[in-house]
């Protein structure tokens, strides 16, 4: 059985105080919430009032990149190290947004998720397809691009150590969601290519979380697909009460 995660991506939203804010009305409402796993990705200011906060409850906090290197002059990043210095656990590489207007490669996500391994943070790695792609039919040539190149030297046996994310493009933060449907057989696909990088019996527990206009309406559909091991929540994670109906799907 893959334990679900169950993780809210806040991108450019919430200052320090909003982050406390946010944990002081959400950690009540998920106090008794032992079935997933619960983690919150702030900006990397707020990533320490945001752990302060959490002290006490079982809810990770992670950042949304870092830089593959411990240290060195790349002005304006921040390493893994450094995360974990902080009391960091978890890290996003390769969100979509990244690979878009940061002009992230494939061969970078590869690099981060050794790095993120190498010094100890749970990596949830963003793969996904664009609208124009999906039309066209290229899904699986993207989705298998960025899995063989996102896993490539990866050993099966740090399987436990990170997740994938199926972000499909052309649904984040427009509301339109992949059925439960589209989602699972993206799913099945992407463990498939896994298998080739990392074995059968390693992608066999990889966790491959679901991101893309996830919401409190949609959420248990797409949860209790046997497939889809948690969710990457942007838009409704903002908001405590949302993302709490969520993460009780
Ligand atoms: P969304 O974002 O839930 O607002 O669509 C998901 C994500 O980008 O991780």
């Amino acid at each position: 059985m893959r334990r679900k995660l169950i993780a809210a991506n806040w991108k450019m939203h919430k200052t320090p105080d909003e982050a406390r804010a946010f944990v002081r009305d959400f950690a009540p409402l998920v106090a008794n919430q032992n079935r997933d796993d619960i983690a919150l990705f702030p900006p990397f200011i707020s990533i320490p009032a945001t752990i302060e906060a959490v002290a006490g409850t079982r809810i990770g906090v992670g950042a949304q990149n870092m830089h593959w290197e411990k240290q060195g002059a790349f002005t304006g990043e921040i390493s893994a190290a450094m995360l974990i210095c902080i009391g960091c656990s978890h890290v996003i590489i390769g969100h979509s947004e990244r690979r878009q207007y940061f002009l992230e490669t494939d061969v970078a996500v590869n690099r981060k998720l050794r790095g993120a391994l190498e010094d100890g943070l749970l990596a949830i790695v963003c793969v996904g397809e664009l609208f124009e792609e999906r039309e066209s039919g290229l899904t699986e040539g993207v989705l298998r691009r960025q899995v063989g190149a996102a896993l490539r030297e990866i050993s099966g046996q740090d399987v436990d150590k990170f997740c994938i994310a199926y972000e499909p493009v052309w649904a984040i933060g427009t509301g339109k969601t992949a059925t439960p449907q589209i989602a699972s057989d993206a799913h099945a696909f992407i463990r498939a290519e896994a298998a080739k990088e990392i074995g059968d019996e390693a992608a066999s527990k990889l966790r491959i979380l679901y991101g893309g206009s996830v919401k409190p309406e949609n959420a248990h559909d797409l949860m209790s697909q046997e497939q889809i091991d948690g969710a990457l929540v942007g838009g409704a994670s903002l908001d405590p009460k949302s993302f709490a109906a969520i993460v009780k799907w």
